[in-house]
């Protein structure tokens, strides 16, 4: 079967009050049509986003997404029916159809696919239950439960009213039957609109039955405004976390785990309150998370505890490892198996190795860290002379004096020291001493003098 989406995305979403088209609005730090188009290209559905309002920030939103995604215009809003016409021409006769909406971001794969495959006679619809339906279309079904009709809220008899399955708004339907029945539809109703749910009426007349398929509610929500943002975030922060107890890993309130990402964890991890995870994470086995970490496309080997407050971005960190607490490892940073890095350390394009130290406020930027060298609390690497960038090295064994000032390109070897307050700018050879500071003078009685 080859699937072609058309996602509605022309709406004004004015109860947003925000400059961005409503789709752009972001949910778990990605926007709400760039996530019903991962959703798509999971389905290897091709795609027709169709543009309204904020047309031009849209486009250019999709520029950095990638699948098969093409864009229709809209040019008038006259409802749901007339924004799936505009699409129209992108289509096959050959293809199934399925309608999204940019604005219902948190249907899962799983429930389209089912709704996909109960397709069969030619259409089907997704629904759901809730306990107050009121705005929504009622699904009127026959004695043996397939949809009749949808009646819009405005257009509902008191009877209709009751009825507490609703419409999501999302369906499934052969482009032939789909092409056919647009023809059909009129804009004859109390909001003087082409409502694509006139379908299920004039489609049913027609002897076909057609399936409604229930979801759950959450994953069929959609956001008007900031508070129904807000949520779906908190849905969709359940649902990963649930993800996450489920793969083995031990959450302190799942209410205070925040995926923004993938997460991949060996057995026995566990993740304290308010951490944030986001892109690509990979944990090992026994991995400790802190409270109030934020990691972002990292790497974590097997027993390595990350102590609270620190952040961590496109870092791999080893096993056995302890980092923070309120240690930034920054772009470009491995620390390898049994390293440490304490609190207040920075470190950017930088490899500390095999058991090597950093334990307190330092920064190591463009350096590379022999194994168990031991960085003096307070040293930095000038790794800037104001327009290039310099690498430091420091080989294995060796110890940093604290707050010394390694200043690159420089090179330390192994087994070397660097008497503390040393700003180093010559390099230092395996197993010698560097002291670069001013001598100490003592002068005897200077403040009996002075008095
Ligand atoms: C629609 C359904 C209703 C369903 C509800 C679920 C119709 C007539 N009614 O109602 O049965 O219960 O969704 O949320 O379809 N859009 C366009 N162009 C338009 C109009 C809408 O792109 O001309 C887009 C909107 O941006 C939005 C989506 O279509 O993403 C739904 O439109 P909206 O006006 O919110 O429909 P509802 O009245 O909520
Ligand atoms: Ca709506």
């Amino acid at each position: 079967m080859n699937i072609h989406t058309i996602i509605l995305a022309a709406g004004a979403g004015s109860r947003m009050k925000s400059n961005q088209a409503k789709v752009l609005q972001r949910i778990g730090g990605m926007s709400m049509l760039q996530r019903v188009l991962q959703t798509t290209t999971k389905l290897n559905s091709k795609s027709t986003v169709v543009l309204g309002h904020d047309k031009e920030g849209v486009l250019q939103h999709l520029q950095d997404i990638e699948g098969n995604i093409s864009t229709a215009i809209q040019v008038n809003q006259l409802g749901t029916a007339d924004a799936v016409k505009s699409a129209m021409h992108n289509t096959k006769s050959s293809e199934t159809i399925l309608v999204l909406y940019g604005d219902v971001p948190l249907v899962s794969e799983k429930s389209l696919q089912e709704l996909i495959d109960k397709s069969e006679n030619g259409f089907s619809i997704l629904t759901t239950r809730l306990d107050d339906p009121f705005g929504y279309g009622r699904v009127i079904t026959d004695a043996d439960n397939f949809a009749t009709a949808i009646v819009e809220e405005k257009d509902a008899s008191e009877d209709e009213k009751l009825v507490n399955e609703i419409f999501t708004g999302i369906l499934c339907i052969s482009q032939e039957l789909l092409a056919a029945g647009l023809q059909e539809i009129t804009n004859d109703n109390a909001a003087k609109e082409f409502y694509l749910t006139d379908l299920v009426k004039i489609i049913s007349a027609k002897g076909i039955k057609i399936i409604p398929i229930r979801a759950n509610n959450d994953e069929v929500r959609g956001a008007n405004s900031k508070s129904e943002l807000e949520a779906l975030e908190s849905i969709l922060r359940n649902m990963n976390a649930q993800d996450l107890l489920d793969k083995g890993i031990t959450l302190a309130d799942k209410s205070r785990t925040d995926v923004r990402g993938n997460v991949d964890a060996g057995n026995d991890c566990s993740i304290d309150v308010n951490v944030i995870l986001e892109g690509s994470i990979k944990l090992g086995n026994s991995v400790s998370i802190g409270a109030n970490n934020y990691l972002k496309d990292v790497i974590i080997g097997d027993n390595t505890t990350i102590e609270p407050f620190s952040h961590l971005c496109n870092t791999s960190v080893g096993s056995n490892c302890n980092v923070g607490p309120y240690a930034r490892l920054r772009e470009g940073s491995t620390i390898e198996d049994g390293a440490k890095v304490g609190n207040f350390v920075e470190t950017k394009k930088t490899t500390l190795g095999k058991g090597a130290k950093a334990n307190h406020f330092t920064y190591l930027g463009d350096a590379d860290i022999g194994e168990n060298t031991n960085i003096g609390a307070g040293t930095i690497t000038c790794n800037y002379d104001g327009t290039n960038k310099h690498q430091t090295t420091v080989g294995s064994d060796s110890f940093i004096g604290t707050n010394s000032s390694l200043v690159a390109p420089v090179e330390i070897g192994k087994n070397a020291y660097v008497g503390a307050g040393s700003v180093i700018t010559k390099d230092v050879p395996d197993d010698a001493l560097a002291v670069g500071r001013g001598k100490q003078i003592i002068k005897e009685d200077w403040s009996k003098d002075k008095k």
